[in-house]
């Protein structure tokens, strides 16, 4: 049988937390053969509540769920977590500004990047969820500079799986025969959803998404907007956030970052650039990505048309100002 791994959540009395416990004690996130330790992570005022999340994995006897840790002690916490999914963070509440939550996350995500170098598994890998996911992740980055770089991404399968659901609506085809679209960039409105490259499989063979959607304007215009916009129209919807499909993406990124990504299909990651398609380095920018032995690789050589590279530069431009903001806040 195989150890335990140990995966970390925080935030885990919230909401995307109660949509993603019990998906990683099914083994939807490491495989069905998988047996986990969940350590749960958030503060005081959720102990309570926490505890009854706790509660109710020891009520789901989950077979793969080998323990669990809840608490408010980020030391505790870390202790030697192969995985942590990092969901926990500070909201952005009516009246506040900007850079008001920077500082909130900053000041957060600084003292946990401490937390995880210090106490987590070594070759520990990182998913930050709780926005701003990339600059978080990117502060996370900087204040544990032991972990390497390539162990640090921020989730954009979220908006991934929408523009693969948005695209299967479209051409009324199953979900699943869709593949390689792109999201560019920051987990912002500013990000860039691309099917250049995406095909469909069709009963004629591969086809490309572009040939099947002879309406430019549908993809320039509302499937770009929809996919971008897509996380306020549930908020609208819903009340709440788009918690368990939030869920569901976090525990595909960690699947094919772990067990690898499906020959001929690539998926978004945000992830540290090494300035491939000029996109500056020092950020943590979406890109396409396989992965394979527990390691991502950006895709290369996809072409990219003069439309792309604006849409590309602008979100890139974001997250530069995104970092300078973050960077006042620590001084
Ligand atoms: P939520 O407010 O229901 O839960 C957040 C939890 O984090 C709360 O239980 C809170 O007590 C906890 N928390 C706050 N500070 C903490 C700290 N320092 N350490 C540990 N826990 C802490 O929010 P929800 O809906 O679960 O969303 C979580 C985050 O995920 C938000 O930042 C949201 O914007 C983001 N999000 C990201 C998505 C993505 O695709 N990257 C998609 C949807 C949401």
């Amino acid at each position: 049988a195989k150890d335990p791994v140990r995966v970390l959540v925080t935030g885990a009395a919230g909401q995307i937390g109660y949509a993603l416990v019990p998906m990683i004690a099914r083994g939807v996130m490491l495989g069905s053969d998988q047996p986990v330790i969940l350590h749960m992570l958030d503060i005081p005022p959720a102990a309570e509540a926490l505890n009854g999340v706790k509660m109710e994995l020891v009520d789901a006897a989950f077979p793969l769920l080998k323990g669990v840790v809840a608490t408010t002690d980020v030391t505790e916490a870390c202790a030697g977590v192969n995985i942590a999914i990092m969901v926990g963070g500070f909201p952005r509440k009516e009246g506040m500004e900007r850079k008001d939550v920077m500082s909130k996350n900053v000041s957060i995500y600084k003292s946990q990047a401490s937390a995880l170098e210090k106490h987590a598994a070594a070759n520990c890998k990182v998913l930050v969820v709780a926005n701003p996911a990339n600059t978080n992740a990117l502060i996370l980055k900087e204040f544990a500079p032991s972990i390497p770089e390539k162990n640090i991404s921020c989730l954009t399968r979220l908006d991934h799986n929408r523009a693969l659901g948005q695209v299967s609506e479209k051409l009324n085809v199953q979900v699943c025969d869709v593949k390689n679209v792109i999201i560019w960039g920051n987990h912002s409105s500013t990000q860039y959803p691309d099917v250049n490259h995406a095909t469909v499989k069709t009963p004629a063979g591969e086809k490309p998404v572009r040939e099947l959607v002879a309406d430019d304007e549908w993809l320039k215009g509302e499937f770009i907007a929809t996919v971008q916009q897509r996380g306020a129209a549930i908020i609208k919807a819903r009340k709440f956030s788009s918690a368990l499909s939030a869920a569901s993406s976090a525990c595909d990124h960690i699947r094919d970052w772990v067990l690898g990504t499906p020959e001929g299909t690539w998926v978004s990651m945000g992830v540290y650039s090494d300035g491939s398609y000029n996109v500056p380095t020092g950020l943590i920018y979406s890109f396409p990505v396989t992965c394979r032995n527990g390691e991502w690789s950006i895709v290369q050589g996809l072409g990219i048309d003069e439309y792309s590279r604006k849409k590309l530069d602008l979100t890139a431009e974001e997250l530069s100002e995104e970092k300078a903001l973050a960077y006042s806040c620590l001084s």
